[in-house]
């Protein structure tokens, strides 16, 4: 696993819990802490909440291994990715695990939510054994995994991981064309943005739109406490993405985004959003 954010941490308890060896590997020292706090408190929670007993607390522990050097992932059989959604990072990344990894059968995916896999496939050495695996946040929680080969997956690599997320991690997986936003995000974001544009234009209050969806439509929450879930920054990132692929005005990040996110008001992991975190 690369990456120990709010989604690669997510990711790694789901792999550590479904019995799964993993390795994660951050920037730094800081940052490696950062993570293993995160994944740590997550099955705290699990374990107050008696959903995880002491035993497979202690053992899922165990079979992580929190580390700064990219090297560590050389015996790996997958590296999924969860780094920062930019692409130069990314490509920098597969360019080096093309590398690095040992087993010529190793597969190397992505979470991205919109860079192009065929392009992180182009700089790894080994298209055909490279794809998207797009997880949802709390990434604990959500059953759903979309499935992303490009033009150069191999399908026996799509196949394996297929196999994965079904009966290694008990998810439920859709397959999706490598176009930005792939199935899901092509339908929320511009609902997201939509609903931000609303705020900003003074149509109503946050708590009134979000309520409005929840006990108008039955959404588990509103969009804008969802924005604030995901991160105002990556739903920003997405949007631009997007809006760079298919020029859909939809699909570009109101002023109001930007201005929160040059405030780093960035939701639930800042503290404030559209909405104060305690
Ligand atoms: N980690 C682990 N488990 C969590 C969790 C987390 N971060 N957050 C909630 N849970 C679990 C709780 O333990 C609880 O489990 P039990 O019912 O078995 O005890 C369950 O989820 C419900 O949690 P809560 O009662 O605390 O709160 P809730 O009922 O309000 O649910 C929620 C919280 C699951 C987040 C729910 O509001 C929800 O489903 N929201 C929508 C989330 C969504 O749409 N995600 C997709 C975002 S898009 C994306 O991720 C893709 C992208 O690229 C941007």
């Amino acid at each position: 696993m690369i990456g120990g954010g709010l989604m690669g941490s997510g990711i790694v308890e789901v792999n550590a819990r479904a019995g799964i060896d993993v390795t994660l590997v951050e920037v730094s020292p800081e940052a490696v802490k950062a993570a293993e706090a995160r994944v740590t408190s997550s099955l705290d929670r699990a374990l107050g909440r008696g959903k995880l007993s002491q035993e497979d607390y202690d053992s899922t522990l165990e079979r992580i291994r929190f580390t700064d050097d990219l090297e560590q992932l050389a015996d790996r059989q997958l590296v999924v990715e969860a780094a920062s959604e930019r692409e130069d990072i990314k490509l920098d990344l597969f360019r080096r695990l093309g590398q690095i990894l040992t087993d010529d059968q190793a597969i190397l995916a992505s979470n991205t939510s919109s860079i192009p896999i065929v392009k992180l496939g182009a700089v790894s050495g080994r298209a055909d054994r490279v794809m998207g695996v797009h997880f949802f946040n709390p990434a604990p929680v959500m059953k759903l995994v979309e499935l992303i080969p490009s033009l150069t997956s191999s399908p026996e690599t799509l196949e394996r991981m297929r196999g994965y997320v079904t009966d290694g991690l008990g998810k439920d997986p859709i397959e999706a064309t490598d176009r930005a936003g792939f199935v899901v995000n092509s339908l929320l974001v511009p609902y997201l943005l939509s609903a931000i544009r609303m705020y900003e234009a003074g149509y109503a209050s946050a708590a009134d739109i979000d309520q409005g969806m929840v006990l108008g439509c039955g959404h588990p929450m509103g969009p804008l406490a969802l924005s604030d879930l995901i991160g105002l920054d990556t739903v920003r990132a997405i949007g631009i993405s997007m809006y760079d692929e298919f020029k859909e005005p939809l699909y570009s990040p109101p002023p109001l985004l930007d201005r929160m996110v040059d405030a780093g008001l960035l939701g639930k992991k800042s503290g404030h959003g559209f909405y104060p975190y305690g």
